[in-house]
């Protein structure tokens, strides 16, 4: 394939400044109220996304996030040339998206969890064939391409069958096939694990690992289980009511807002209560197991403290939950935002 011509710190996505703001009518309680509202409806201007400043280079894997609201779905749409911005600026892969040029439309793909691109009535083998058609796909290259992706995302028992009568999980898997059968350079994704089992969303994400490893795609993931981006992202951008209020690795994250870990042990014999008021902050404790909080530059001496005393079973070392931190986030992000004048 010829995607990668181009030097590997080419960036793809560029945006500045980038605005989108909507115009909401405003609802009326009572009678009265409304039938006024009728005549003369009062709107607010909702900034969906405010100055938003991104940079993405070819081939990253990138986690957009943030909660409800937040403005990453309209980002998407703008970068995808289905919104047109308020304001700011934006290029991707050169073009500026919402030209819709044919030769842009062809570069990208976007998927999105809670809606589709498969047709309802048909079964997914004759949308693939339509989408061939609009995307002028090569015989030799769809039919190498397609066979690729169904034995990737194992879909070959669902080819036949009436979208509307797939399940969830086969359906975003067909899904995933048709948007990456004319091999976007980029691939916008929309919550794609939304909904499914715990054991699809692993199938999805080990689906997108290996689909990354061997073509490279950028991808601009959303998503609200945290699974997904652990294992997906390798860097984070946070936005919160429209604005971005974190750029940088999934560490560096966690480093910031939680700069404690975890230290889970399990002893063989009870310990005494002076071991136990210097490990750290007691945070959990049945019987034998313990769990402290203790500052990340000091894990390794409480370590091997722990196991010079000889009482040691088991031991682990782990982050605080990704949902905590990006919960802490979020309070953060708005006292930001909301001090700001
Ligand atoms: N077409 C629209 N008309 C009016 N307001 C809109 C429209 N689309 C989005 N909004 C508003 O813009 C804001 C951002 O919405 P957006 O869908 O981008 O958020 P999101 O981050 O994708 O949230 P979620 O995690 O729930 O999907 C919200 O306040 C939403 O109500
Ligand atoms: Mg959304």
């Amino acid at each position: 394939m010829n995607m990668n011509n181009s030097s590997d710190s080419e960036k793809v996505i560029v945006t500045e400044r980038l605005c989108r703001n909507f115009q909401v009518r405003l609802k009326a309680e009572g009678l009265g109220a409304s039938i006024r509202n009728f005549f003369k409806p009062v709107h607010k201007t909702v900034e969906a996304v405010k100055n938003l400043d991104i940079e993405i280079t070819r081939g990253e894997i990138i986690g957009f996030l943030g909660p409800n609201g937040a403005g990453k779905t309209t980002t998407l749409k703008m970068l995808s040339g289905l919104l047109v911005p308020s304001s700011g600026s934006m290029r991707v892969l050169g073009h500026n998206p919402f030209e819709r040029q044919t030769d842009f439309l062809k570069k990208i793909s976007l998927v999105m969890g809670q809606k589709q691109n498969l047709w309802w009535d048909l079964p997914p083998l004759e949308t693939f064939a339509i989408h061939k058609s609009i995307y002028q796909i090569e015989d030799n290259s769809y039919k190498e391409r397609i066979d690729e992706l169904i034995s990737m995302l194992e879909i070959e028992d669902c080819l036949q069958t009436q979208t509307r009568r797939l399940s969830l999980g086969q359906r975003m898997r067909c899904e995933l096939a048709v948007s990456l059968l004319h091999q976007p350079e980029i691939l916008f994704l929309d919550e794609p694990t939304i909904g499914l089992d715990i054991l699809m969303q692993k199938k999805i994400r080990s689906f997108l690992l290996d689909y990354h490893r061997r073509f490279r795609p950028t991808i601009l993931l959303t998503s609200h289980y945290m699974d997904d981006v652990a294992a997906l992202a390798q860097r984070v951008i946070v936005i919160d009511l429209g604005s971005k209020i974190f750029d940088g690795g999934l560490r560096e994250l966690t480093d910031k807002i939680h700069p404690d870990k975890l230290i889970s042990v399990i002893f063989n014999q009870l310990p005494a209560d002076q071991l136990i008021k210097q490990i750290g902050k007691l945070v959990f404790n049945d019987g034998m197991y313990f769990k402290f909080r203790v500052k990340r530059s000091a894990v390794p001496e409480i370590a091997a403290k722990l196991y010079s005393t000889g009482q040691v079973a088991d031991l682990s070392i782990e982050d605080p939950p990704l949902e905590d931190i990006m919960g802490q986030l979020f309070i953060a992000g708005a006292s930001q935002t909301k001090s700001q004048p």
